[in-house]
């Protein structure tokens, strides 16, 4: 089981819109995928939730306080299985983590289903709070969309210092890795978006000893309408080119980490 963070404190970057496309991905090529939705904003959750479906059922601040067992809280889709997430966790989030071990939990939650899923897809919060790190933490690798604009390097910078914290302790996660950077949202007629490549592979090398990965994901309508429809792109529309960027990614993510 290979568990990875979908993670940029940087908001709007396309987090959830890659958690649910790589669930779709994987799980088409019979993988057993368990997508955790850990941010309060519940995009992964509606996205991934049946129309007629309980939203009002047990969800990740249950599992992660210990009132409600895994079994309890994992829905199905059509994606694979996910833990579902609700506004609530924002309220919820400073008891939650008063408790000194709250970064350990997704970590401990996580380890009892080694045997049932091959990939584990976490989609983080746009913040750095107590359920990034408990995300980082649970995780083999963290993986990076980012937008091609000149102020995302500032948030890649910050990237890098949070991984350096988490790897920085021997308790946390010395042994996260960076599965790789790409670019979301991507728009090739940008002279900025053409030059932020160079300037992001440069900064990639230094802050992560990586590369920035082979596959942009398009900008392109074909997303907020598929997100509308509750599809994945390549269910939506199968030769939009978001459609082959996703499954170009899931090719290159597979061979980085197996
Ligand atoms: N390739 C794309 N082309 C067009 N629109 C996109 C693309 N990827 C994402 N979007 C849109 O951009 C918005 C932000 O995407 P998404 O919600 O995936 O980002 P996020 O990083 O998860 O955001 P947040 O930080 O708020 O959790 C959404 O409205 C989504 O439909
Ligand atoms: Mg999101």
């Amino acid at each position: 089981m290979k568990v990875i963070a979908i993670f940029n404190q940087k908001g709007g970057v396309g987090k959830s819109t890659t958690a649910g496309n790589l669930m779709a991905e994987l799980s088409s090529r019979g993988k057993a995928v368990l997508g955790v939705d850990i941010d309060p904003q519940s995009h992964l959750t509606k996205f991934l939730l049946h129309e007629e479906a309980e939203t009002d059922g047990a969800t990740i601040c249950e599992l992660l306080s210990g009132k409600a067992g895994f079994m309890d809280v994992a829905q199905s889709s059509k994606y694979g299985d996910f833990v579902p997430s609700d506004r609530s966790l924002a309220t919820r989030l400073p008891t939650l983590a008063g408790n000194p071990a709250f970064v350990f939990r997704l970590r401990e939650i996580l380890a009892e289903q080694t045997d049932i899923y091959d990939y584990v897809l976490i989609d983080c919060p746009p913040a750095v709070n107590a359920l990034t790190v408990a995300a980082l933490v649970a995780s083999d690798y963290v993986l990076i969309p980012t937008e091609a604009e000149y102020f995302s390097m500032d948030g890649v910078c910050e990237i890098a210092r949070t991984i350096e914290q988490v790897r920085g302790s021997k308790f946390m996660n010395p042994l996260l890795k960076v599965a790789g950077i790409f670019f979301t949202r991507y728009r090739s007629n940008l002279t900025i978006a053409r030059d932020m490549g160079e300037v992001m592979e440069q900064a990639a090398k230094e802050l992560f000893g990586s590369r920035v990965m082979t596959t942009r994901i398009p900008l392109t309508c074909d997303i907020p309408e598929s997100q509308a429809a509750r599809k994945a792109v390549k269910d939506y529309r199968a030769a939009s080119k978001a459609a082959l960027a996703y499954s170009a990614l899931t090719d290159e993510l597979m061979e980085e980490i197996g």
